[in-house]
């Protein structure tokens, strides 16, 4: 299935990791449902792995674990699009997954069968335990193929970290998001690496295939799998903000069910969604800062209504101050043009009058605008 918007939604993996059930998805489908997530856009609940048997069963298929789901995968995606939302699951091109379950490799077609006979819509498909002779691209072919033609409309997710080039090949393996980094833990150093590793790859994300920077760590604090130091509630903002600005997949990685405000709050910025799900989805582009701000990190991308969305994430803990010149998006002075710019977080307003454009940000802090164009007279 092909997508025009990245999608959202929420996975089991960062906080649950192994520790996954029914009663967890059916209550975590709830909170999606009646609090909020769904209506911000978040429609995507994928069981991340650890979800079968450790075999298959003698037909040579995936066996969901009768302890973790008692009633099976189908009774869960009836429910789940009960609620309005879609159901995703999870499974890997080599010959098992990385947490050691049974992998697709050589079962791709059966696989794809089953997902499609239980309702799934979304496959989060991983790279662990891949053959050291087959190209991945081969390996993704095949899932891509074995999905085309399973009879349901099913998102294929790739999850191959970026590796093996994974940017030259993925488009032509029916993916419609790619992992284009590693794992992301809960600390504010990830974050910091997965955003840094991003800025090369920007020229391959686009319509058709976008580019997956892993799962959101907002609101864990810490706790649950990946968690470990866990970040303040302004870094969370940061990185929800940059991933969002870049265009990644939204995808939720904290334990709903007991989410504070301020989690809540970031999640569901309107306006950072918008910039996120904007129908054009042209590339971000970084800005130069001016001065020596190596802590800074400005881009600005273009909108479908002719706007602009321009983004400063400050990566370190020392107050700063962006400064850019909005003749890098087109608009000299000369132009009589200059940007109405909204912070989307606080509401301010500015409007540069001589092309340079100073913003205040606090440590790990971060300012998103939108902009609209208007005469300098
Ligand atoms: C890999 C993926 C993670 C997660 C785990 C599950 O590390 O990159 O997102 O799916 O496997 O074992």
């Amino acid at each position: 299935m092909r997508i025009d918007r990245p999608p959202m939604g929420w996975n089991s993996w960062n906080t649950f990791g192994n520790d996954i059930s029914e009663d967890l998805i059916l209550k975590t489908a709830d909170v999606m449902a009646d609090e909020g997530l769904l209506d911000a856009g978040y429609k995507y609940l994928v069981i991340d792995d650890c979800w079968s048997l450790k075999e298959r069963d003698k037909d040579g298929r995936l066996v969901p674990d009768p302890e973790k789901f008692p009633h099976g995968m189908k009774y869960l995606a009836d429910y789940i699009h009960g609620k309005g939302l879609k159901f995703g699951m999870y499974s890997c091109a080599g010959t098992q997954t990385c947490a050691g379950y049974p992998g697709s490799f050589e079962h791709e077609f059966t696989d794809a069968a089953t997902f499609a006979g239980w309702g799934v819509d979304y496959l989060k498909y991983d790279y662990c335990y891949h053959s050291p002779i087959i190209p991945g691209k081969y390996l993704y072919r095949r899932m891509g193929l074995a999905l085309a033609n399973c009879g349901r409309d099913i998102l294929f997710a790739a999850c191959s970290w970026g590796s093996d080039e994974t940017q030259e090949w993925i488009k032509t393996t029916g993916a419609s998001i790619w992992r284009s980094t590693g794992d992301i833990f809960d600390t504010w150093q990830s974050v910091k690496d997965l955003a840094d590793r991003q800025d090369a790859l920007l020229p391959y994300n686009g319509h058709g295939c976008f580019n997956d920077m892993d799962m959101l760590i907002v609101g864990m604090h810490g706790k649950g799998n990946v968690g470990l130091s866990g970040c303040s509630d302004v870094q969370y903002r940061t990185h929800f903000s940059l991933w969002a600005f870049m265009g990644s997949p939204l995808m939720i990685g904290c334990d709903i069910r007991n989410m504070d405000d301020v989690t809540r709050q970031t999640l569901t910025n309107r306006e950072l969604i918008r910039i996120n799900q904007d129908g054009w989805y042209s590339q971000p582009f970084a800005l130069t800062p001016m001065m020596i701000q190596s802590s800074v990190k400005i881009y600005a991308k273009l909108l479908e209504n002719g706007d602009v969305a321009v983004g400063c994430f400050n990566m370190e803990d020392t107050k700063t101050t962006a400064r850019f010149n909005i003749d890098e998006i087109g608009l000299p002075v000369s132009t009589g043009k200059t940007l109405q710019m909204r912070e989307v977080w606080s509401g301010q307003e500015t409007a540069p009058r001589e092309g340079t454009v100073f913003w205040d940000l606090e440590p790990y802090g971060c300012a998103v605008f939108r902009c609209r164009l208007t005469d300098l007279a």
